[in-house]
């Protein structure tokens, strides 16, 4: 048998996605399904009915386990958290500062929502860059008297960068960096999500508090582990986010300077060989490479790159050196959105604390 769990905040687009990637896996049973009170007391399959048009709003192209579409969806707020031996939540910021801190007395708890990413004692889990904050949990449980825990995986967009960021930090130093992102849309998830009217044949350059997050997570996860607390990397980062009308991806347009300089083949070459420590480790849900690099100066391209690698690896092309930075670089990514940077991703950081004895 495996470890039970739950997700909170199943029926959204996050949610969906924890969904699927736990509904057939090897190490953890889903037994625990909950969203709001809008939800509660439905199975599952009748909360996934738009309550207008009856239209089932599920989105992903797997289907849901017929078992799963007959649970009966718990409400978040009354879920008993000892039930489980880990909860994945998928709800927006304000509902997740209410939730989280009451199952992590008793229960880890990994998190897509950002509430408490930049608490000094909370570290934010990315696969092959940062493992080894999350010693920092322990800390975390010390400090508030918690069994359990709260472990965030970072902004979707983020989650690229950083996988590419930490290979270039590492070999060349990392200085100066400049990021616009082009968002797909299913990024801002339903509720309110982004209508069509606003978003086809447009590109909308403003996402509500995305700047802020892409520059403070990138630091924290890039940073060094000194004791008990992360020491933020000491690097100068501006991001521009944008939504445009893709589905699925957000690609991203980097630029860096680096202390030491970095050829385009250099950079493809750290690029190739990131990650394979922890890829080696063999977690059901990794996938065989991080980072993919494409020499076709047409790729990266969301529609044909998402979903490399299972949707689990950023796809990095265009890579060239910068005149404008010193040492400059510069490249663009690819990166799945709600797969490594959402639901999968999120059962990938589950895995490998599992694995640690984080879980059990
Ligand atoms: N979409 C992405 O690509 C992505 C990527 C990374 C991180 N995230 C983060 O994941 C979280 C969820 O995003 P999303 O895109 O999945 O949003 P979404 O599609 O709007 O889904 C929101 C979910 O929260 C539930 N919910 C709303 N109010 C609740 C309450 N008071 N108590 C319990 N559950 C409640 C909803 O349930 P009902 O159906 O019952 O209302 C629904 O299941 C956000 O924090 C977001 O920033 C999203």
């Amino acid at each position: 048998m495996g470890h039970r769990v739950a997700v909170v905040g199943c029926t959204g687009i996050a949610g969906q996605q924890l969904v699927a990637s736990l509904q057939r896996h090897p190490w953890f049973e889903l037994t625990g399904l909950a969203a709001s009170e809008r939800s509660a007391g439905k199975t599952y399959g009748e909360a996934l009915r738009d309550p207008g048009t009856g239209a089932l709003r599920w989105w992903l192209p797997e289907d849901p386990a017929p078992e799963l579409l007959e649970q009966v969806v718990q409400d978040a707020a009354d879920l008993d958290p000892q039930a489980f031996s880990c909860i994945f939540t998928a709800v927006e910021s304000d509902v997740a500062r209410e939730l989280e801190p009451r199952y992590a007395r008793t229960t880890p708890v990994i998190s897509t929502a950002s509430a408490f990413r930049m608490a000094p004692d909370v570290p934010i889990l990315v696969p092959g860059v940062n493992m080894e904050h999350a010693s920092l949990l322990r800390v975390q449980q010390a400090r508030r008297g918690w069994r359990g825990f709260i472990t965030p995986i970072p902004n979707c967009t983020v989650t690229g960068l950083v996988m590419t960021l930490k290979p270039v930090a590492e070999a060349f130093g990392l200085r100066r960096v400049v990021v616009t992102s082009l968002q797909g849309v299913s990024g801002a998830g339903r509720s309110p999500g982004v209508i069509a009217l606003d978003i086809i044949d447009n590109v909308v350059p403003f996402i509500p508090r995305e700047e802020e997050k892409v520059e403070a997570e990138s630091k924290k996860i890039l940073g060094r582990l000194d004791g008990d607390t992360v020491r933020e990397a000491a690097l100068r980062l501006s991001a521009t986010c944008t939504r445009v009308p893709v589905l699925e991806g957000h690609t991203e347009a980097v630029f860096v300077e680096t202390e030491r300089g970095a050829t385009p083949e250099a950079a493809a070459r750290v690029f190739r060989e990131f990650g394979r420590d922890f890829v080696g480790l063999g977690l059901p849900s990794a996938p065989g490479r991080l980072l993919v690099v494409v020499g076709d100066p047409f790729r990266p391209q969301p529609r044909l790159d998402r979903d490399n690698e299972g949707g689990m690896a950023t796809t990095v092309g265009r890579i060239r050196t910068d005149g404008v930075f010193e040492g400059g670089l510069k490249y663009v990514l690819v990166t799945h959105n709600t797969k490594m940077g959402a639901g999968k991703g999120a059962v990938l950081v589950a895995e490998y604390l599992a694995s640690r004895g984080f879980i059990g």
